[in-house]
């Protein structure tokens, strides 16, 4: 409550400042290169949705605010050149939108993303605007991130890199990749297809080693690995540099007509929810379904090679004992001899909360362990 708040008063205080700029006559329309304010642009004319300044949201209702990406560290996010190209002719990142939960619709019993109240970015600037705004965006840095860490012309197996990244580590979960003409994965996350023209790739080390101190609430888990595996995943995505757009009505991931978000999820009555519930909505839902039936935006149909289980089909979830499905969340796929598209979730949430959640699934199956 108090943070969207903050949030909120941070806006109007903009609004107000860029108002007095106005007022002042500092408006640069006509204004040559030189004297172009990348910064005054930003604030006029990408405040109203991008957040400027930190703190990332930190709670669930606070996150469902979320209208467009954080840009407080830019500078340190993405490659210069990138940015002066993409911000003259943006094209989708995220096909599910900036929040997920907040795009989703149904066809059947199936989740599908409503692409028609899925926003993009509205940057279409100039070249000279665009230069000077990425000249100021690339000045917001993270002082804390290590620089110099990825070597980007660095050789590294590709064999080995596929293998961790499409078998034993969830990755293409909840991201869309490209091998060579097959495009797949899931859709939850951004798509990754153009990842090594976009990113940063120090960027993209300190995003996997620890996503949730880029965003608290983000529904990307941290996944324990060496330095050496997180090193060869960086310099494998750096070599992603082919701009697809991906065909969600192909992959039967768009729900169809003019679809209203759905509300059950979605209800700003969240806060009244169990914590566990505000858990399996934020982390499980994108593969596992809305309704827990395993027929999320990720699930089969969308680009996974393997279903999503069923959490409420009770013959089969009452063969798992209890600490199996603590296993299986806290260890993720690979773990217990099921598939690794099952993500690790024991560096993202704490033992309590594991505990809370498979009384969550136990409530869902409504079934008991060996019943
Ligand atoms: C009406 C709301 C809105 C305004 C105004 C807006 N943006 Fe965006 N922006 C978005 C949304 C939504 C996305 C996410 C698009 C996607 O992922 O496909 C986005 C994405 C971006 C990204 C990519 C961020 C990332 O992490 O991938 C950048 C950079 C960006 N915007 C810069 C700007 C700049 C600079 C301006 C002002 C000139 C601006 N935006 C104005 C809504 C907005
Ligand atoms: C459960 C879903 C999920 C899984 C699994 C997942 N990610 Fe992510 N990933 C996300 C989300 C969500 C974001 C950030 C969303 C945003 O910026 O709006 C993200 C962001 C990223 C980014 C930055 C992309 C960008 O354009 O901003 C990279 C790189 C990335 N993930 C790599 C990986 C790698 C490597 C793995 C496997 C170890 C992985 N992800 C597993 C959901 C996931
Ligand atoms: C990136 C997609 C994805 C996300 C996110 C995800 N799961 Fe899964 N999950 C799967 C897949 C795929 C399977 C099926 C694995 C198999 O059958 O080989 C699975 C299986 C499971 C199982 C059964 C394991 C077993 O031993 O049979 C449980 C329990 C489970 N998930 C719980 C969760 C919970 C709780 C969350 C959220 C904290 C979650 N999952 C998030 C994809 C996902």
């Amino acid at each position: 409550m108090g943070k969207s708040f903050d949030v909120r008063l941070d806006r109007l205080l903009v609004g107000l400042i860029v108002s007095a700029m106005l007022v002042v006559g500092t408006c640069d329309a006509g204004a040559t290169a030189e004297t172009l304010d990348g910064r005054a642009i930003v604030v006029r004319e990408c405040a109203g949705c991008h957040q400027l300044r930190p703190p990332a949201a930190s709670t669930f209702e606070t996150l469902l605010d979320r209208t467009a990406p954080d840009l407080f560290y830019a500078g340190s996010k993405f490659r210069q050149e990138w940015l002066v190209d993409w911000l003259q002719d943006s094209t989708p990142i995220r096909y599910s939108g900036v929040v997920y939960l907040n795009h989703l619709g149904s066809v059947g019993d199936k989740d599908r993303i409503a692409v028609d109240t899925v926003q993009s970015c509205s940057a279409k600037l100039d070249p000279e605007r665009a230069e000077a705004v990425t000249e100021y965006l690339m000045t917001l840095e993270d002082a804390t991130m290590k620089t110099g860490v990825i070597e980007p012309g660095k050789k590294f197996s590709k064999p080995k890199a596929l293998r961790l990244f499409r078998k034993q580590l969830p990755c293409i979960g909840c991201h869309t990749v490209r091998w060579g003409k097959r495009v797949m994965g899931g859709v939850s996350g951004p798509n990754l297809t153009d990842a090594g023209n976009r990113l940063n790739p120090d960027w993209v080390y300190a995003r996997i080693e620890n996503p949730q101190h880029w965003d608290p609430k983000t529904w990307m888990p941290r996944v324990e690995m060496s330095h050496k595996k997180r090193e060869l995943l960086t310099l494998f995505i750096n070599t992603m540099k082919s701009p697809a757009r991906i065909d969600l009505e192909k992959r039967d991931a768009v729900a169809q007509g003019s679809a209203a978000p759905m509300s059950v999820f979605v209800t700003r009555e969240a806060a009244s929810r169990s914590e566990a519930e505000k858990n399996y909505r934020l982390y499980c839902v994108q593969c596992h379904g809305s309704r827990g039936n395993g027929r999320g935006i990720n699930d089969t149909a969308g680009g996974l090679p393997v279903s999503p289980r069923n959490h409420l089909y009770a013959e089969e979830m009452s063969q798992l004992s209890d600490e199996e499905l603590g296993m299986a969340i806290a260890e993720g796929g690979d773990a217990v001899q099921k598939s690794g598209l099952m993500p690790p979730w024991g560096e993202t949430l704490s033992a309590q909360e594991i505990d809370d959640l498979v009384l969550y699934l136990r409530q869902l199956c409504r079934c008991e362990a060996g019943g």
